[in-house]
């Protein structure tokens, strides 16, 4: 088989990727030159941990190809996705759909023979059909069905999400085009993973409940964890105990500074607006979003508390800066709310991430960046952990302890044990934990 994948951000090169190693013959397209002529010589423009051998080894076996021409990727491609980012749009929290309906508009334009059209990307409800209208009305003659199927997977351990997830979601109405999505995912089928047929609106709206589901879950864990602080009970404990009930489920149940990506923030909004102009509201979700905003905010306040009250003039020294570990990603990170407003409180800051700082740079300019951990220590007045990469979770703390002017530690990611912390003799805040 062979499939044309458009974009080659996060979805579109993972997934492209990923049906190679199915077997499949892909081809991702991509208006950016130079983003293409970096795949073509084996750059990988976006850090996940194993893409570039699995990009490597697929386009040595002849099966993984890039190109900036729509027209040649299409060539006897029996589906085409699109993978095309969908950002808010400026002022109305909608996602913008541009991107999408011009991709559709270019392969009605390039399309020969039956061609199933897939929108990869995360799209609102009705995005399919206008796809399909726009398709009909560039090209009356075309012989196509659009599918939906939207992509689970999250940054950080793509791979392992696309090639082993929990289950596919393919909106497609006509038997010709579930063959071939059947065809494609031909590998899942074989390792019983389930794969849910549905409608068009469906399969889109799976999406955006799934994320906004599991926004609420942590949001949900946040407040409990804020409870937790007031009451002396454990979040830990209490994460556990609900999360051991299999109607409830473990995952998800971590509290930190607010959930941030690319994906979370953006989709719970788009799926309040939709919700809004459908006359449907839901309000759980609207109360979620507000708190995470609010909580991002409140968390500048914590760091501030736990220095005493006021941050001005003192240095805090801050690990982690990307909105989730093993990304680059800086996308809604929380330290793009938390840090500008212990500057605004008269702190410097010292920061370091093992894979962030380039873009960390470019969205706060005015942060001093240091190159390892323990350089970002030297005198501070608190040291801040913000992300949870692994390289933090094992700090020598007799050394943090000597670095640091005076022994502070607020950890947000929870990734110390208070008891621990207190017999090496830190002042050590977390959330939701007795400390
Ligand atoms: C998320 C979903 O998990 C994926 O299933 C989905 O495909 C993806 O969005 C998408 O729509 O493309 P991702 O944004 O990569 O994936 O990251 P997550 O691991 O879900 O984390 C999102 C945020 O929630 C992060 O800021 C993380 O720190 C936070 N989080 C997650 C918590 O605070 N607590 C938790 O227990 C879990």
């Amino acid at each position: 088989m062979r499939i044309a994948m458009i974009g080659t951000g996060y979805v579109g090169l993972v997934s492209g990727t990923c049906f190679s190693e199915f077997g499949i013959e892909v081809v991702c397209v991509d208006k950016d030159a130079a983003k293409i002529d970096m795949l073509k010589g084996g750059e990988i423009p976006i850090y996940e941990p194993g893409l570039d051998a699995l990009v490597a080894s697929n386009v040595k076996a002849g099966r993984l190809s890039f190109t900036t021409d729509l027209a040649e990727a299409m060539k006897g491609a029996q589906a085409v996705f699109i993978a095309v980012g969908t950002p808010s749009r400026r002022g109305d929290g909608h996602a913008d759909l541009s991107y999408v309906y011009g991709a559709a508009r270019e392969i009605a334009e390039t399309m020969s023979g039956y061609t199933v059209v897939v929108t990869k990307s995360t799209v609102p409800v009705g995005t399919g059909r206008e796809v399909a209208r726009i398709i009909k009305e560039t090209r009356p003659d075309a012989d196509f069905d659009v599918c939906s199927n939207p992509e689970f997977l999250r940054e950080g351990s793509a791979i392992n999400d696309f090639m082993r997830p929990d289950r596919v979601v393919i909106g497609a109405e006509s038997e010709r085009a579930q063959e071939v999505m059947r065809q494609l995912y031909r590998v899942l089928y074989l390792i019983e993973t389930p794969i849910v047929f549905t409608s068009l609106e469906s399969s889109e709206l799976i999406k955006y409940a799934a994320n906004t589901f599991l926004a609420t879950k942590i949001t949900f864990i946040n407040e409990i964890a804020d409870l937790c602080e007031k009451v002396g009970a454990d979040v830990h404990d209490v994460s556990r105990g609900i999360g051991l009930d299999g109607r409830i489920g473990k995952k998800f149940l971590h509290p930190g500074p607010g959930y941030g990506g690319s994906c979370f923030p953006k989709d719970t909004v788009a799926l309040v607006k939709t919700a809004q102009d459908s006359g449907s509201p839901l309000r759980i979700v609207e109360t979620v979003v507000d708190i995470n905003d609010k909580r991002k905010k409140a968390m500048a306040d914590k760091i501030i508390a736990a220095c005493g009250g006021s941050v001005a003039g003192k240095t805090i020294a801050v690990l982690g800066l990307t909105f989730k570990p093993n990304t680059d990603d800086m996308r809604d990170a929380a330290s793009l709310s938390i840090l500008p407003a212990l500057k605004a409180a008269g702190a410097t800051v010292r920061a370091y991430d093992p894979e962030g700082m380039d873009e960390a740079k470019k969205l706060m300019p005015d942060l001093d960046y240091r190159d390892d951990a323990y350089a970002t220590l030297e005198g501070a007045d608190a040291l801040v952990i913000l992300t949870e990469w692994n390289q933090f979770r094992s700090l020598d703390l007799g050394r943090v302890k000597s670095l640091l002017k005076a022994p502070v530690m607020v950890d947000l990611r929870n990734i110390y044990e208070p008891a621990e912390m207190a017999r090496a003799g830190f002042a050590y805040s977390c959330v939701g934990r007795p400390s």
